[in-house]
């Protein structure tokens, strides 16, 4: 059967590294952006003939409807759902400052994005053999660590948060799912220098964030319901 994956917010960044690093594994993938033209230009970069884009803004229903109608033309099964798609709009803003437009528009993208994306492409997930949605996360999303200073110390209150919630859908729907292989779980790439963060230096290349992301999604260990970084599962 041949196996399909679907990766948002991949004009750029870690999640275009993840698009090619997958079609090289001989999936057939829909590389996910919200504006067209930049879709449009990352699938022409790549020159993979098994690359497409799909247009798709998490924060919005019939985007992510009308992009569900475009794969079920090509496939009905999604071997991988990797919700990539994220935004940190709080770097240098203290809880204090943080305005809470700011928070709502950081959780629209991380949490509720990212719950509509489960939950409607489960179905086409569920006809794989195998399938396996996996959310991009971030350590400092592990209120653990984040605690105890292993996630560093950026107390960056609405991108953390919102993307602590969205390790809850992993776990909630990771304790619903269970059964036939179906699995979710959430990783993260670690610090890696991309526009996100300004391109900070010192990170990782999105090549080898992209490749910490593409070796869980291709691993047969399963990992549902968890949480993990390079080395392995991390704490909540
Ligand atoms: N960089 C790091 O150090 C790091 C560490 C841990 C986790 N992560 C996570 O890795 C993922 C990728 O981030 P990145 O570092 O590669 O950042 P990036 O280069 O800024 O890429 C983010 C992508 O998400 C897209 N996006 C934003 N809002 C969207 C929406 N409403 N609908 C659809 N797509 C949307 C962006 O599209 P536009 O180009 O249209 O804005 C862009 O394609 C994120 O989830 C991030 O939280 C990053």
């Amino acid at each position: 059967m041949m196996k399909f994956a679907f990766v948002t917010g991949a004009n750029k960044g870690i999640g275009y590294e993840v698009v090619r690093q997958l079609a090289e594994e001989n999936y057939t993938v829909f590389l996910g952006a919200r504006n067209e033209e930049l879709g449009l230009k990352a699938v022409e970069s790549l020159g993979k003939s098994n690359v497409s884009y799909v247009q798709v803004d998490v924060t919005d229903t019939e985007s992510i409807e009308n992009a569900k109608d475009k794969i079920l033309e090509v496939t009905d099964h999604l071997d991988l759902l990797i919700n990539n798609a994220g935004i940190a709009l709080d770097f240098g803003i203290s809880p204090t400052e943080l305005k809470i437009e700011t928070l709502r528009e950081e959780f629209n993208v991380n949490f509720f994005g990212t719950f509509q994306m489960i939950q409607t492409f489960l179905p086409l997930v569920k006809n794989a053999q195998r399938g396996k949605i996996v959310n991009v996360t971030t350590d400092m999303a592990s209120q653990t660590m984040f605690d105890n200073g292993q996630a560093g110390h950026l107390n960056l209150l609405g991108y953390n948060s919102s993307k602590t919630a969205a390790n809850a859908l992993t776990l909630s729907f990771g304790k619903e799912f269970g059964i036939d292989g179906l699995e979710i779980f959430s990783v993260t790439p670690g610090f890696t220098s991309t526009d996100l963060n300004g391109n900070a230096p010192g990170g990782k290349t999105t090549a080898e964030g992209a490749k910490i992301i593409v070796d869980y999604a291709l691993s047969e260990n399963g990992y549902n319901g968890k949480v993990l970084n390079n080395s392995g599962i991390i704490p909540w």
